[in-house]
């Protein structure tokens, strides 16, 4: 009750409850992008390992029928499968393309409904500024030097083969995992494993195979897994390969099928038996979120069915 009386007098909820996408103009919110530099990762970084900012369970959650999944998919499921058709007009090789996120990072706009009440691509932050958002706020109470640097050139790899854009995987990577490279796997009815939380038959990382298995990993939410769908499958869906709609390549319907296994087209954070900020976070990772929910007034006056683990 104090909560809800705090929310109502602040401000701040008229801009944040049902706010419309933000235009990347908007210097209230966004910062501008930095000057490009590569990120580094030191060999012995001391930081506390915390799990603060994870967020469990956000793994695919609907075992899809042979029939209705792999068969059907629109390709290839597993290593080497590309993104076809409308998917590719949200993807970009640079590293530098787009702003520079939030200006506090704790900022968070309420996403709901169809689609194009979510941010459109010219809105998303730039892949070197968010990698080293994430990597300063999160990656680090996690994973060695090395093994940030490892997700760091898995997510370019994948990027380039599969044609899903870095940051999506970056941000599906925060979600997932909070990229802890040791997180466990998850089973909703589906074995949900590694930094993506990816179909039947992800792998979990192999600290004697670093490089190898964090690839592997992302590989596996990425480009899918022998047995099912990744983000590439997801993606290129349309009207003949279908099995959960046509998503019209559309990332935010693609995520919302990977989460969820189907899609509410008019409610994409309609959790559909998973989970409901899913897509929203999604959209607001790339636009600078670092994941901070809970405790938060931005996220928790979104009232998404997960605040009730706040
Ligand atoms: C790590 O940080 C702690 C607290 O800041 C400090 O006491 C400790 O000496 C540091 N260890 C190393 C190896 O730098
Ligand atoms: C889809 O979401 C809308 C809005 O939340 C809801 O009214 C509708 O019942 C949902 N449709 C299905 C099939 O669940």
């Amino acid at each position: 009750m104090l909560v809800k009386t705090l929310l109502t007098v602040t401000p701040l909820l008229a801009l944040v409850v049902g706010a419309p996408a933000p235009a990347p103009q908007d210097t209230a919110v966004f910062s501008p992008p930095t000057v490009f530099s590569p990120p580094t990762f030191p060999e012995n970084n001391n930081f506390t390992k915390t799990t603060e900012g994870a967020k469990p369970n956000q793994g695919a959650h609907v075992l899809l029928s042979k029939s209705d999944s792999f068969a059907k998919t629109s390709g290839l499921s597993g290593p080497g499968s590309v993104v076809t058709g409308k998917g590719l007009a949200w993807y970009s090789s640079s590293l530098t393309v787009g702003n520079g996120g939030y200006q506090d990072p704790n900022y968070y706009y309420c996403f709901r409904g169809i689609k194009e009440n979510f941010p459109p691509f010219a809105n998303w932050m730039n892949f070197h500024d968010m990698f080293e958002r994430n990597q300063f706020t999160t990656m680090v109470k996690y994973d060695s030097g090395p093994e940030q640097g490892a997700i760091y050139n898995a997510i370019l790899q994948a990027a380039q083969e599969s044609k899903v854009d870095a940051r999506l995987i970056l941000a599906v990577i925060m979600q997932e995992s909070s990229g802890n490279v040791r997180v466990g796997c998850t089973n909703n009815g589906v074995q949900n494993c590694g930094l993506m939380q990816a179909y039947a038959g992800s792998v979990s990382y192999d600290p004697n195979n670093m490089a190898a298995s964090i690839l592997h990993m992302v590989r596996d939410g990425t480009e899918g897994t022998t047995q099912g769908p990744g983000y590439v499958q997801w993606i290129s869906q349309n009207s003949q390969t279908a099995y959960a709609g046509d998503t019209e390549g559309n990332p935010y319907q693609a995520a919302r099928g990977y989460n969820s296994g189907q899609i509410n087209f008019s409610d994409l954070s309609d959790p559909k038996g998973a989970t409901g900020s899913y897509v929203s976070d999604l959209a607001n990772r790339l636009q600078g979120w670092n994941g901070a929910s809970c405790g938060n007034h931005y996220w928790e006056s979104c009232n998404f069915p997960e605040k009730r683990f706040c």
